[in-house]
């Protein structure tokens, strides 16, 4: 099968992802993820070639290249073609300015192109891969053993069972908007071993994914499947995310599913935080709306949420029986504002609508960052060697949400 592209461009083609047995019908009707075969020069895109892919991206999710030479500046420039007006690394020039922050502590910025990192696991020595940085360098891949309320027992995590390390956008959520896209290049990887991830969340459900696998589902297709009293909820509301969000989760523990935390009222105090500005303070709608399709796509960060604004249903809608909010509300219970996110997202992390990236050495992918979720897997030894590039960036614009006429469509 190959991807319809009109018109076709001299010598690309495209095809869906060699998707695992487990991808169901859904993800394949809507061709999640894409391989693009045949351009000449990743680093040096022509513009036609470019807008190819930027389209690709916006319908298909995730944009994967095979066997391809990618240089940090060329997946610098290739990332910021996307929003050539965007300045800086997605969570600022520093990345992470407070110690307390819970994101990747073993991110390393490329010197010559600081918004390029390095991530990974194990000892890097191949200076390719370091790129300037100081050889040998000691990476470590997050486990979900610190991240989660429970843990997978030292004995099935040698039996290759792990989890969704955490579900999310990759968005600052506090001053900076959220990326359009990240690019992800992989240099070195273990290949041919597999884990299975569980959700541990009563259910049963289990995916086998490959070692350190990149899981995706689609924010349209999680809107998609919901039952319409959550869908009319969706397009009315709005969340409102915690100031320095990373921070403010510290202490708190996430949900077996990786999706979003526990409610045990660890969360740092808003008093407690680094200074913060009400202004800065991210308050986004629950559906994004994409730019090339006009589809909604619920892309809630769900571990960062605080709380949630309802708008009342709008005039000329029906109110049935089972609509939720038809009044608005805000809610700032933060137990109940998680359920309800979490109503409405996880039933988009089933196993079938998950596509998880089998990555291979020079393979590199771009996701569309306001249209996917996204989470890591695997449970790395401390001699297991990955080495990942990433690059995104701090958009130049912010999020749009839904139409009047969308809220009108499904409230
Ligand atoms: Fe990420």
């Amino acid at each position: 099968m190959t991807v319809a592209l009109a018109p076709a461009p001299a010598g690309l083609s495209v095809r869906p992802v060699p998707y695992a047995p487990s991808v169901g019908k859904r993800p394949r009707q809507e061709a999640f993820g894409v391989v693009v075969d045949g351009i000449k020069d990743i680093n040096k895109l022509t513009d036609d070639e470019f807008a190819i892919i930027e389209n690709l991206l916006y319908r298909h999710g995730v944009v994967v290249f095979e066997d391809v030479d990618v240089t940090p500046a060329g997946q610098h420039a290739l990332t910021n073609a996307f929003d050539p007006a965007a300045q800086e690394y997605g969570h600022g020039k520093v990345g992470r300015p407070e110690a307390a922050s819970i994101l990747h502590p073993d991110l390393r910025n490329i010197p010559a192109q600081p918004a390029v990192q390095l991530i990974g696991n194990g000892l890097v020595t191949d200076d390719h891969v370091l790129q300037g940085l100081v050889n040998p360098c000691k990476l470590k891949h997050p486990s979900h053993q610190s991240f989660h309320k429970t843990q997978i027992s030292a004995e099935d995590s040698a039996k290759g069972f792990t989890r969704f390390y955490r579900w999310h956008i990759d968005a600052a959520l506090y001053e900076r908007e959220a990326p359009k896209v990240t690019t992800l290049y992989g240099l070195q990887m273990p290949t041919a071993k597999k884990n299975i991830v569980r959700y541990d969340d009563g259910t049963g459900d289990e995916l086998e994914v490959p070692l350190g696998g990149t899981a995706f589902v689609s924010g349209k297709v999680m809107f998609d499947i919901l039952p319409a009293p959550l869908k009319s909820l969706a397009v009315r509301t709005r969340v409102q995310y915690a100031p320095h969000p990373y921070v403010w989760m510290g202490s708190a523990k996430a949900k077996s599913t990786g999706l979003g935390m526990v409610s045990d009222g660890t969360e740092m105090s808003l008093d407690d935080l680094p200074p913060w500005e009400e202004k800065h303070v991210k308050t986004l709608p629950v559906c994004w709306k994409n730019p090339v399709t006009g589809h909604l796509h619920l892309q809630v960060h769900p571990s960062a949420v605080h709380e949630l604004f309802i708008d009342p249903l709008p005039v000329g809608a029906r109110r049935q029986p089972d609509t939720l909010y038809p009044d608005g509300a805000h809610l700032t219970n933060l137990k109940e504002v998680r359920e309800l996110i979490y109503s409405m997202q996880r039933p988009g992390i089933a196993p079938e609508l998950v596509y998880t990236v089998d990555w291979k050495p020079r393979q590199l992918a771009l996701f569309h960052n306001r249209g996917t979720l996204h989470s890591i897997t695997g449970a790395f030894a401390e001699d297991e060697v990955r080495a990942f590039w990433q690059c995104n960036q701090a958009a130049s614009v912010p999020v749009v949400g839904p139409s009047e006429e969308d809220v009108l469509e499904f409230a």
